[in-house]
């Protein structure tokens, strides 16, 4: 079933209202229920499971530096998992509630039992929790940037599952500053969350229960990875949006499992002069406006984009995807399918004048420097396999439920060097800090596993122009060591960092992590 494009509308996320103030803090209220919706004019509804009857969920918006409170109720069905449970993998065992959820607010700078720690899960009426359990309403204090964050299911060993049925939403951090910046705003400023899907004929989401080759002794089984033949934007299959010859701000959102995107534009007739012209990262505005034919994005990564559409009156614009799957070594996408996004209609008459502007400068940002950090962490990307013979990717050769080895001293700055011994780019991700990419450098990865040794076969490779912000998530192509740095805080505890390709994350690629007031090398101490 191939569905007709562009003959929906895109569904613009309502924004959640706070239930009341506690303490003079803004308090919500956010339940997870079991919905269905019309994805497409063409199919059945789907089944999904939504927050507040939603897929995506409604955006939450807050104020850097302004507390809110957010109690996530879950009361989706007690038993039954929308999609396949593979009972092998970790913390998803048998004995493990098949229903279970954590909300994590990605990007986000929380204490760590406000974090949703993948073991602090819950059931329905909180009738059952995981190991790390902290409390039923969570407590964001916000104290960053203005940025795009977003909030996505998190539960161990079926995250992959609970976002694909739909737990996902964005998180809106503002502020006075930006207000000085003079960008589109109010309808012109529009949350985009771009993912992939399949689909049974009767509407229903497909997920697959066996990877290629199929493991008989595992049933359902989890796959290495997962792309959908069907592209949908804030829930709606290939949409379009009418829009005004003006400019626009979009909060792009990569939220599939594994699919990257490399975004570009397509008139039908001839190459006009259009392009992105990004203006923030994962964690808060570039210094400058930076201006690009294409843009990558790996899941999880944001990008604040302006797009200007004065000078095409009456056109139509087609957001096109050649990024191959897996990436970047993989099958380039279907021109007709997944190689293609949504469309813009510039159709609307322009309302008054366009005032809003893109300023030179956007933000300062402080530029973290090698020469402070107090450690140098060296650590692998790997595949392997697990008991089962399947493909399993590792951090460091380790799993989930290994010691913990990275702890990291609190308000310490540290590079962390990643080591890509796999033939794909894995976005990596950690939990609590933003950082900044330093650069990247290939190496011979067949000397390095011969002998452990690094020999670089190539100069250090800057950050792109658009990745010089903060980051969350960044990509580490194979071959190379990508470098970031960070200084860990506010807070100390347990936090997690983690592939955010979904299956592998599920599938051993995530690993705990700790930030201690003082270095310490027991498991227990804080
Ligand atoms: Cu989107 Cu652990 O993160
Ligand atoms: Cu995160
Ligand atoms: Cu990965």
């Amino acid at each position: 079933m191939i569905l007709e494009k562009y003959v929906d509308k895109l569904p613009l996320p309502t924004t959640l209202k706070p239930k009341e103030e506690k303490e003079g803090i803004p308090y919500y209220e956010v339940v997870m229920k079991e919905i269905t919706q019309q994805l497409h004019r063409d199919m059945p509804k789907t089944k999904l499971w939504g927050y507040e009857g939603s897929y995506p969920g409604p955006t939450i918006e807050a104020l850097s530096y302004k507390p809110i409170i957010v109690k996530w109720i879950n009361n989706l069905p007690i038993k039954k998992h929308l999609l396949p449970v593979d009972t092998t993998i970790h913390g998803a065992g048998p004995d493990t509630p098949k229903v279970r959820t954590v909300v994590h607010v990605h990007g986000a700078n929380v204490p760590p039992e406000n974090d949703g720690y993948p073991e602090a899960w819950f059931t329905r009426n909180f009738s059952n929790v995981g190991p790390y359990f902290t409390r039923e309403e969570y407590y964001y204090p916000n104290k960053q940037e203005a940025t795009t964050l977003w909030y996505h299911d998190h539960a161990i060993g079926i995250t992959r599952l609970n976002v694909y049925a739909g737990l996902a939403g964005f998180y809106i951090l503002r502020n006075t500053d930006e207000d000085k910046l003079n960008l589109p705003k109010e309808k012109y400023e529009i949350p985009l969350v771009i993912q992939d899907r399949s689909f049974n004929e009767d509407g229903s989401l497909f997920y697959p229960t066996q990877p290629d080759p199929p493991v008989p002794e595992v049933n359902p089984s989890i796959v290495p990875e997962f792309f959908g033949d069907t592209i949908l934007v804030n829930g709606k299959v290939w949409p379009y949006l009418e829009v005004e010859p003006r400019k626009y701000r979009f909060r792009l959102l990569n939220g599939s499992n594994s699919r990257f995107y490399r975004l570009s534009f397509d008139f039908g007739q001839g190459d006009p002069n259009f392009k992105w012209i990004q203006i923030g990262t994962d964690g808060g505005f570039l210094e400058k406006p930076v201006e690009l034919n294409q843009l990558i994005l790996a899941p999880a990564e944001r990008a604040d984009v302006i797009l200007d559409f004065t000078d095409f009156y009456g056109k139509e614009i087609i957001i096109t995807n050649d990024a191959p799957t897996p990436f970047p070594m993989g099958d380039d996408p279907d021109p007709n399918t997944t190689g293609q996004i949504m469309k813009f209609k510039v159709t609307l008459p322009l309302e008054g004048t366009d005032t809003s502007t893109i300023p030179n400068t956007l933000n300062t940002i402080k530029h973290l420097s090698e020469k402070n950090a107090v450690n140098f962490r060296n650590l692998t990307l790997e595949e392997s396999t697990d008991k089962y013979g399947r493909l399993m990717m590792m951090l460091n050769g380790m799993m989930w439920d290994d010691p913990i080895t990275e702890k990291v001293k609190l308000n310490s700055i540290e590079v962390w060097n990643m080591i890509n011994l796999t033939v794909d780019t894995h976005p990596m991700h950690l939990h609590l800090v933003q950082f900044q990419i330093l650069n990247r450098t290939p190496f011979d990865v067949d000397a390095y596993m011969a002998t452990g040794e690094l020999i670089y076969t190539g100069p250090p490779e800057p950050p792109e122009s658009n990745e010089r912000g903060w980051k969350d998530t960044f990509r580490t192509p194979p071959g190379y060591v990508s470098r970031i740095i960070a200084k860990f805080g506010h807070y100390t505890g347990r936090y997690v960092w983690h592939c955010h390709i979904l299956e592998h994350e599920d599938h051993d690629m995530m690993r705990p992590y700790k930030v201690l007031k003082k270095p310490c090398d027991s498991e227990n101490c804080l």
